[in-house]
């Protein structure tokens, strides 16, 4: 073997193996065995080894809500690789009157160039001429579609167009996901509320009710039914949305869900937080303004049953990066122009690593299905990536526990001016990141090459064949 990883304790979606050797050559993990011999010897005693992360929800490079993301492909990257990231799907948008090929070109140029890890695109349906080019963006590699039932006047499609979605993926084999809120009955209370001059952050959220995504939910679950379709709902960030997801999952629909980090750790309450810096006092909350937005402690205590009861899927990050000053700001006079989004592609695991599986024990078998092998089951990587087993790509982080830091934005590593999570506790982190069987991370250091990440080409994929689990 080119490489030999011994004495970790390899953690895959269906246990824990002890006293096995891993194997990788020419970029793929070759062997899982005892006793193998290799060039190179890579000592793991006491650490986890663990497949690379997949993050299938991500806005890096994003021109969104009128404004550039922070973080582009390069920095997000780095971020997603000190976190054990090593695969990530961004959203593919066209601009207005664009078709989706274009729009599809035009991304997978503008990641080339920068890109450390390896990426995909999901494409984002806009018009119903976009539906005729799926069978062509699927030869193109693109196994996945996003509708938008938010964002009214700008990506929110109507309810005909988004059927004919579900109908038209459902034909092709290829998943649709939702951003599931009712974004008509939202534009009138963000209205009404910006007349009435309630224009602090909380607004974001007592304008965006839980009851919105649980009906946009129930909606977008009933034409999954009706049709016999998959479903993907992105972002689930309440309990209300949560029961709609297990009353779909229990009547047969194939519908799979992912909640984010900021969902787990905060609530409406830090919309209220108090800063430091003058005349910005009352406005540190935008720091935490995202869409759907933070709810209550119910709520995060459900979703964290989800994680566990697995009628959650995934773990994605949404990362979806605008500055505090010069871009948050922007909304100081009024929440609806605070661009919406945070960060999380850094913090995804590490975050859930301690408090999920170190403070509540989630297993690890649950983490590394969570962060990795069920996105690439669902989003057409199966057998590629996300599962330490023979003839995948070697993408693996070597775990260390015994890790300890402190989250801040001064040791962050994407291109923010904060850190959503600054003064929070870790324990446990990546030592090693290996991307297709390369050292790209090691103690702290990167080893990265611009555009030494790959465009991954996803077919349909196989799991859209099986009833939900
Ligand atoms: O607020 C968010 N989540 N911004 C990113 C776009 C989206 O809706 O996922
Ligand atoms: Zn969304
Ligand atoms: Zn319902
Ligand atoms: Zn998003």
């Amino acid at each position: 073997m080119e490489t030999v990883i011994k004495n970790a304790r390899v953690v895959t979606g269906d246990g824990i193996l002890e006293g096995i050797e891993v194997g990788i050559e020419n970029g793929k993990i070759a062997a899982l065995d005892k006793n193998l011999s290799g060039q190179k010897i890579i000592d793991a005693q006491g650490k986890y080894l663990i497949p690379g992360g997949i993050d299938v929800h991500t806005h890096l490079d994003t021109f969104f809500g009128g404004m550039q993301t922070a973080d582009d492909f390069t920095s997000g990257h780095l971020g997603a690789i000190a976190g054990g990231t090593t695969t990530h799907l961004n959203f593919c948008f066209p601009e207005r009157g664009q078709s989706l090929i274009e729009a599809l070109s035009y991304w997978i140029n503008k990641a080339h160039g920068d890109a450390l890890i390896d990426y995909g695109f999901h494409a984002v349906i806009q018009d119903e001429s976009h539906l005729q080019e799926l069978p062509q963006l699927i030869e193109m590699g693109i196994s996945s579609i996003k509708c938008f039932l938010a964002y009214k006047d700008k990506l929110q499609i109507n309810d005909e167009l988004f059927y004919k979605t579900v109908e038209k993926a459902k034909e092709l084999g290829i998943v649709t996901m939702v951003h599931a809120e009712n974004g008509t009955l939202i534009d009138y209370l963000v209205r009404k509320a910006v007349a009435h001059q309630w224009i602090s952050p909380l607004f974001h959220a007592k304008t965006r009710p839980p009851e919105f995504e649980a009906q946009s939910i129930h909606f977008a679950a009933t034409v999954a039914s009706v049709l016999r379709a998959p479903l993907y709902i992105v972002h689930l960030s309440s309990k209300q949305g949560l029961e709609e997801v297990i009353r779909a999952k229990r009547s047969g629909t194939f519908l799979w869900t992912e909640t984010c980090p900021q969902y787990l750790f905060f609530t409406e309450k830090d919309l209220q937080r108090k800063g430091k810096s003058a005349g910005l006092e009352d406005f540190e909350g935008a720091k935490w303004i995202c869409s759907p937005p933070l709810r209550k402690e119910e709520d995060r205590n459900a979703l964290w049953d989800g994680l566990f009861s697995g009628t959650i899927d995934v773990v994605s990050s949404d990362h979806c990066s605008f500055h505090f000053i010069g871009q948050k700001t922007r909304g100081l006079k009024d929440f609806s122009k605070i661009p919406s989004g945070v960060p999380g592609i850094e913090e995804r695991m590490i975050l859930l690593f301690y408090y999920g599986c170190m403070k509540r024990k989630l297993p690890l078998e649950r983490f590394v299905l969570l962060n990795s092998e069920l996105p690439a089951r669902i989003f057409g990587l199966d057998g590629i990536k996300g599962k330490i087993a023979v003839g995948y790509d070697a993408d693996v982080v070597i775990w260390d526990p015994q890790i300890k830091k402190t989250l801040s934005v001064h040791s962050h590593h994407i291109r923010l001016d904060y850190n959503l999570y600054e003064g929070f506790y870790i324990e446990g982190g990546p030592e090693m990141v290996m991307l297709r069987g390369q050292i790209i991370y090691n103690n702290g250091q990167f080893y990265v090459k611009k555009a030494n990440g790959q465009f991954l080409f996803r077919s349909p994929p196989s799991i859209l064949n099986c009833p939900t689990p």
